[in-house]
């Protein structure tokens, strides 16, 4: 399926915008029957990941048509794409099948010891938090670091907790799930270099939507479910650990394909000893390659569109909600700007009754932690956020 990505004539003064009508037909045909803002919640398959995914489970009814070349070389297109996306190398990426395993597997690496400190920031999302409170039952010391008032990661805080020579490593979202925010990543990687702390990040609810440059701003581990802004299958994601760490960090589970040698199905028996130097050594083979082969097809797109180009739409999306904020004074509780996201949250007077008016009205959005949120992605239009400003002014 080719793609619509050039300018659309019907914008001349946005050069960087892709076509989102042909997009829509082509990959969302649905969507004008549906006002879908709930991308931080599951992300909708793309037309090409769907027929990609029948596609692929046809082959895999009869397995003798899906030759060993062709499920590894899924995993191996994956790594690249991935790579491409967030200027990676293939080699720093393992496949994983959410976020929540990738944390947990890299919290266990690192070697955190009794009366070392982990500063997370508090209300993030469970999958972020979990992982590095289970490391309490080891003498480390997990600190929640209170929010601002607003809500949002106290960035200046972390920093100055860094400060203290027991932090070892510090874990926060690229983009927070309850409102948007996100954080001034290059900020908070040029202090942990200096201070020596492991930089983690939880990035489900930023790639695809919020550009991210690791050969700029190095960063120590990663992780990524596919299932949101990467429209790709549940079942899908991946870790990424800066190249420099692979080789110091000892994967706390053990898959079968996580040593040098095991490519070669003849001599499986033959044990080695030796881990492999790339990030597959954190790999748990076998992995669910249908998802994969779905996940690849979903890259594919948000490679195509670039995402530096989304987030541009997404800014221009907000605009009609914003609007309407402002006029009817209604709390926006995400930031704008430079710490703003394609996530837009709002908390106005009745939050529950507006969001049920949403509802009703066929808006698929979410309420997280007191707030609207409101999660477009390349394919919706400005014509769906005028239809969600006049709902909230009380249209039914
Ligand atoms: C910040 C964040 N991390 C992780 C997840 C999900 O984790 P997992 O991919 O392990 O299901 C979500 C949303 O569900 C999220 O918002």
């Amino acid at each position: 399926m080719s793609l619509p990505v050039p300018s659309s004539p019907s914008s001349p003064s946005s050069p960087s915008s892709f076509d989102v009508s042909a997009l829509r037909q082509a990959e969302f045909p649905w969507s004008d029957e549906t006002v879908y803002l709930n991308h931080a919640s599951i992300g909708p398959l793309p037309e090409r990941t769907r027929l990609a995914l029948e596609a692929f489970n046809r082959r895999r009814a009869m397995p003798f048509r899906l030759p060993d070349r062709d499920l590894f070389g899924t995993l191996t297109e994956c790594r690249r794409q991935i790579s491409q996306l967030i200027s990676a190398s293939p080699d720093e990426i393992a496949l994983t099948v959410n976020t929540g395993f990738g944390l947990g597997v890299m919290a266990r690496a690192l070697p955190l010891r009794a009366g070392d400190v982990v500063l997370v920031s508090d209300r993030e999302f469970p999958a972020n938090v979990y992982p590095w409170l289970r490391l309490r039952e080891t003498g480390v010391t997990v600190e929640l670091v209170p929010t601002t008032a607003d809500g949002w990661p106290d960035e200046a805080r972390l920093l100055e907790r860094l400060q203290d020579a027991r932090v070892r490593a510090m874990a926060v979202s690229l983009v927070q799930f309850s409102n948007g925010y996100r954080v001034d990543l290059a900020a908070l990687s040029a202090a942990t270099r200096r201070t020596g702390a492991w930089l983690v990040v939880d990035a489900i609810q930023g790639v695809g939507q919020v550009p991210l440059d690791l050969s700029r701003i190095e960063v120590d581990i990663l992780a990524c479910g596919g299932q949101k802004w990467l429209l790709s299958p549940w079942g899908s994601g991946f870790v990424y650990v800066r190249r420099e760490l692979i080789a110091t960090l000892s994967p706390p589970v053990t898959g079968w394909m996580a040593f040098e040698g095991t490519d070669d199905f003849t001599r499986l028996t033959a044990y080695g000893d030796t881990l492999r130097a790339d990030a597959r050594r954190f790999e748990l083979i076998t992995l669910p390659y249908q998802d994969f082969a779905g996940m690849s097809a979903s890259l594919g797109l948000i490679l195509e569109l670039g995402v530096e180009r989304i987030q541009a739409h997404l800014q221009r999306l907000h605009e009609p909600v914003l609007a309407w904020a402002a006029r009817t004074g209604a709390r926006v509780a995400s930031p704008v700007g430079a710490h703003g996201s394609g996530i837009l949250c709002l908390a106005p007077d009745g939050v529950v009754e507006v969001f049920r008016r949403l509802k009703a009205a066929r808006i698929i959005c979410s309420l997280r932690e007191g707030a609207i949120r409101l999660s477009p992605h390349a394919y919706n239009t400005v014509e769906e956020m005028e239809r969600v400003a006049a709902v909230l002014d009380g249209e039914a």
